[in-house]
């Protein structure tokens, strides 16, 4: 799998700048970009070979980059270099297909390209005047994610760093909608004189939805947490009854079983209540572009607002999300920044829709994998990954590992009838360089947890990380 590149030419260039009485020479060297783009080829053709995750000795020598901060610099090209030679020894091989851990998606190589692009235009994409580029794609890109989702096509949508900030951005404009509806104007007086909002979710809520609501200024005592079956999905008929003060955080795929609350029942109780549900779609919600499993994420549609990862299942490169709510001006009612030196355009504008100003151009790259995958190579990234991982958990089960969980997607929680093997169990694994994956805790049992979210898994890593599996047991 080798990046076909177009020849690039550049010219040579110097720049003198006096500072005080110093002169810094910097020069633009041909070969620079050419060396990164060697070093980048090489290191993707060493992804089958490589060991997953260095070794102690690989860390350590990362400690050449220990080194005081002196008065003259390097040159360009050495500097790569020595991150190249240096650095190199110290990546994790997330791009390859036998990583497994967290919830960690490679990236395409179309997407990793759009990326370097990007970063040699150096586009900010706050306003359209600053990058039309920036902006078109963004606005192309969000709507593609929308039409894949079957979503309204009336949604709003901001480019975000990841599900994480994707959830504080989409639950800090669903509350000052909330309160707008109710005749409040936080924007202009502050929540402290406001009448308190009530927030639910499933006691199996991703954690980072709580920090979000913390650096909101909540406590998480204040929320009401609805226990989960065995699969980690909210059971609606223990939702407390909700009012048009409530903010409900719904789930797509739950961090380790994979599993979806129940949407329908969810939405149905919050539509009678006027209340507000967000879901956390951050890799879950991928799974509406299956064509075996859409039916896990019925009535994820009715939502008001979702927080979506593209570097986590759509396979592009970090960071990378998107907060969309379906009434669009909730998020420029939150966001939108004006000044006079603001000068807007007649495109969309990227900054109105987050919480950032300036920031890079993510939608190019979501742009290019959505372009290069289209529908049909999109649902069938998703549907792969999830058979590979059904094709896994199974045979894994023959070698006597007890699977935790109905393995509706792409995630596996595995166990042992004696929870205390898995520690050992999981370090003989990661220390044989050829998979990665982690612990977790599920159902109150020591477990290991799999997730299969990088599109180039194939059969042959599969049985590699199986082997690797049969070796340590
Ligand atoms: C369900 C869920 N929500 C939120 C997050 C946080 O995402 P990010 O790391 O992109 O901020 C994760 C990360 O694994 C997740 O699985």
């Amino acid at each position: 799998m080798i990046l076909a590149f177009p020849k690039i030419t550049v010219k040579s260039y110097s720049i003198k700048t006096h500072v005080s009485d110093m002169e810094f020479i910097m020069e633009f060297d041909q070969k620079l970009f050419d060396n990164v783009i060697k070093a980048a080829k090489s290191f993707e053709t060493s992804l089958n070979t490589r060991p997953v995750t260095p070794n102690e000795d690989a860390i350590h020598a990362l400690n050449q980059f220990d080194e005081p901060f002196i008065n003259s610099g390097m040159d360009a090209k050495d500097v790569i270099n020595m991150l190249v030679e240096i650095g190199e020894q110290g990546v994790v091989s997330t791009r390859g297909g036998r990583y497994f851990g967290f919830v960690t998606g490679s990236a395409l190589p179309v997407s990793i390209a759009a990326n370097w692009m990007a970063g040699a235009w150096d586009q900010n994409s706050a306003l359209s005047i600053m990058s039309p580029l920036a902006a078109k794609l963004e606005d192309v890109a969000g709507k593609w994610v929308l039409d894949a989702l079957d979503f309204p096509a009336e949604c709003g949508f901001g480019f975000v760093t990841g599900a994480s900030m994707a959830g504080f951005t989409a639950l800090s404009a669903a509350r000052n909608h909330t309160y707008k509806k109710l005749g409040i104007d936080i924007k202009a007086y502050g929540i402290t004189s406001a009448p308190p909002l009530k927030f639910v979710m499933g006691e199996e809520i991703h954690p980072t939805n709580i920090i979000a609501l913390q650096y909101m200024g909540y406590g998480k005592n204040e929320f009401h947490m609805v226990p989960c079956d065995e699969q980690g999905r909210m059971i609606a008929s223990d939702i407390p009854k909700l009012d048009d003060h409530t903010i409900i955080i719904a789930q797509a795929g739950n961090v380790n079983s994979g599993a979806f609350d129940p949407f329908n029942e969810i939405c149905d109780k919050a539509s009678d209540a006027n209340a507000w549900v967000h879901v956390d779609a951050a890799f879950g919600g991928w799974t509406k572009v299956s064509k075996s499993r859409c039916h896990l994420t019925n009535g994820m549609e009715r939502a008001d607002s979702w927080s979506l990862d593209c570097h986590k299942w759509l396979n592009v490169p970090y960071d990378s999300a998107l907060a969309i709510c379906k009434n669009a001006e909730s998020l420029t009612d939150m966001f939108g920044v004006t000044a006079p030196y603001l000068i807007e355009g007649a495109m969309r504008e990227p900054s109105h829709h987050t919480p950032e100003f300036s920031k890079r151009a993510r939608g190019l790259e979501i742009w290019a994998a959505l372009k290069h995958l289209g529908k049909d190579g999109l649902s069938e990234m998703i549907d792969r990954t999830c058979n590979h991982a059904k094709h896994f958990a199974s045979e894994m089960e023959k070698l006597g590992i007890i699977i935790m969980n109905d393995v509706v997607i792409n995630q596996i929680v595995g166990t042992f009838d004696d929870e205390e093997r898995v520690d050992q169990f999981i370090d003989k694994v990661q220390k044989s360089g050829k998979t990665w994956f982690g612990p977790t805790v599920w159902k109150g049992k020591k477990a290991f947890r799999i997730s299969v979210s990088s599109y180039a898994t194939t059969d042959e890593d599969i049985d590699i990380a199986l082997q690797a599996i049969k070796d340590a047991l």
